[in-house]
C-alpha cells in the first residue's frame, strides 16, 4: 500500500508574506518546506550570470533542468556560491517573473518541485502549488493581502536592509509582477476553487501561522 504524504499548498501574490507564513507553519508541524519561488529567482541569477537572454526559452529551460544549485540550512547554492541575498535583489525579483512566465522552464522544475514531497509531509509555497505542482493537497491556502499592505512590508524589509527603494516604485513593481504572475497563460496566479483564502492585510505573522495549523489540525493528524 502507498503511503499518501500530505501537502499543504500556499499560494499568493508576491510580498503577501506567504514565504515567512510557510516556514513557520513547516516549523510547527515538523514538515518539509518548498520555497517554489526561489528555483525561478535561481533560474533568473543564472541565466543573467550565463549570459541567457530571459525571453530565450529552449536555453533557459535547459538551464532550469539541471540547475546547479543546492540548498543548506537556509543557505542557497548555486555553483557552490552562497546566492541567498542575490536572489532576493529586486532584479532577480523582475527576473523571475519574466522566466516563470515560460512553459518550458515550468515543466524543467516541475519533478524537482514533486521531490520535496517527504515524510512527514510537505508545506509548498508559490503560484501554482495548489493548481499544478500539487493538485491534490489535502490543504490548500489561498493567503494574500492588499497591495499597499504588501508594499509597506516589503519597503519595511528592504530599509531596513539598507537599501535605496521607494515605496512608489516597490508599489509600481508589485502591480506589475501581480497583472504578470495572474495574466501569464501559463500556470497563472489564481485561488483554486478548493483553496481557503486567508487575508493578512489585518493580522500578524503569529495570527496568520495560527490559522494555517489549525485548519491542519482539521485536516490531518497532527
Ligand atoms: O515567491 P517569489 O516572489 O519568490 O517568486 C518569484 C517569482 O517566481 C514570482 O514573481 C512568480 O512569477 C514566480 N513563481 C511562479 N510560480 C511559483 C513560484 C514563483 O511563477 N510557484
Amino acid at each position: 500500500m502507498q503511503i499518501e504524504i500530505p501537502v499543504i499548498a500556499i499560494d499568493g501574490p508576491s510580498a503577501s508574506g506567504k514565504g515567512t507564513v510557510a516556514a513557520l507553519v513547516a516549523a510547527r508541524l515538523g514538515w518539509n518546506y518548498l520555497d517554489s519561488g526561489s528555483l525561478y529567482r535561481i533560474v533568473a541569477l543564472a541565466a543573467s550570470r550565463g549570459g541567457v537572454a530571459l525571453d530565450a526559452e529552449t536555453e533557459l529551460a535547459a538551464l532550469a533542468q539541471r540547475l546547479p544549485a543546492r540548498f543548506r540550512q537556509g543557505q542557497v547554492l548555486l555553483d557552490g556560491d552562497d546566492v541567498t541575498d542575490a536572489i532576493r535583489s529586486e532584479a532577480c525579483s523582475a527576473g523571475a517573473s519574466r522566466v516563470a512566465a515560460l512553459e518550458g522552464v515550468r515543466t524543467a522544475l516541475l519533478e524537482l518541485q514533486r521531490a520535496y514531497r517527504q515524510v512527514p509531509g510537505l508545506v509548498a509555497e508559490g503560484r501554482d502549488m495548489g493548481s499544478v505542482v500539487f493538485p491534490d493537497a489535502a490543504l490548500k491556502v489561498f493567503l494574500t493581502a492588499s497591495v499597499e499592505s504588501r508594499a509597506q512590508r516589503r519597503y519595511k524589509q528592504l530599509i531596513e536592509k539598507g537599501l535605496p527603494v521607494t515605496l512608489d516604485d516597490l508599489l509600481q513593481d508589485l502591480r506589475e509582477r501581480d497583472a504578470r504572475d495572474a495574466g501569464r497563460a501559463v500556470a497563472p496566479l489564481q485561488q483554486c476553487a478548493d483553496a481557503l483564502l486567508l487575508d493578512t492585510t489585518a493580522m500578524t505573522i503569529d495570527q496568520a501561522v495560527g490559522r494555517i495549523v489549525m485548519w491542519a489540525g482539521e485536516r490531518f493528524a497532527v
